[in-house]
């Protein structure tokens, strides 16, 4: 299959079970943008596997951080708010509109979201954690 969007190694925050969970969600956009392109599977099911992954990830984060006593908690969950706000409200027309409505826009915020978010947010967390 082809790879659109790939986790790279620079992207590893060296915590096994939350770098896990992002190659998952790699894997699982990565299905979308081919599914979309119409190449295999079903937008609705994958849409909604990623919108599933992405709380189930979101919450065992926090989960850590809460056991860990991380001071940015309340900053960090917000952020996992709005992430899946933005996820949401862009991707739920796809589940209707079926393969190929994936626009510019989409496709721009499902490359860099995730990317986004690891880098800035869960990095500071997992150094803080090492
Ligand atoms: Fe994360
Ligand atoms: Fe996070």
């Amino acid at each position: 299959m082809e790879q659109l969007f790939v986790f790279t190694d620079d992207l590893l925050v060296n915590v096994d079970s939350i770098d896990n969970d992002h190659k998952a969600l790699y894997e699982i956009t990565n299905a979308l943008l081919v599914t979309s392109a119409g190449r295999s599977g079903s937008m609705e099911e994958v849409v909604s596997k990623l919108w599933k992954y992405t709380r189930e990830h979101f919450k065992r984060e926090e989960t850590l951080m809460a056991e860990k006593q991380y001071k940015d908690l309340h900053e960090h969950k917000t952020e996992h708010e709005y992430l899946v706000f933005k996820l949401e409200q862009l991707t739920s027309h796809l589940m209707e509109e079926g393969a190929g409505s994936v626009s510019q826009e989409v496709s721009d915020f499902l490359t860099n979201w995730l990317r986004e978010h690891i880098e800035k947010y869960d990095r500071q967390f997992a150094r803080m954690t090492a």
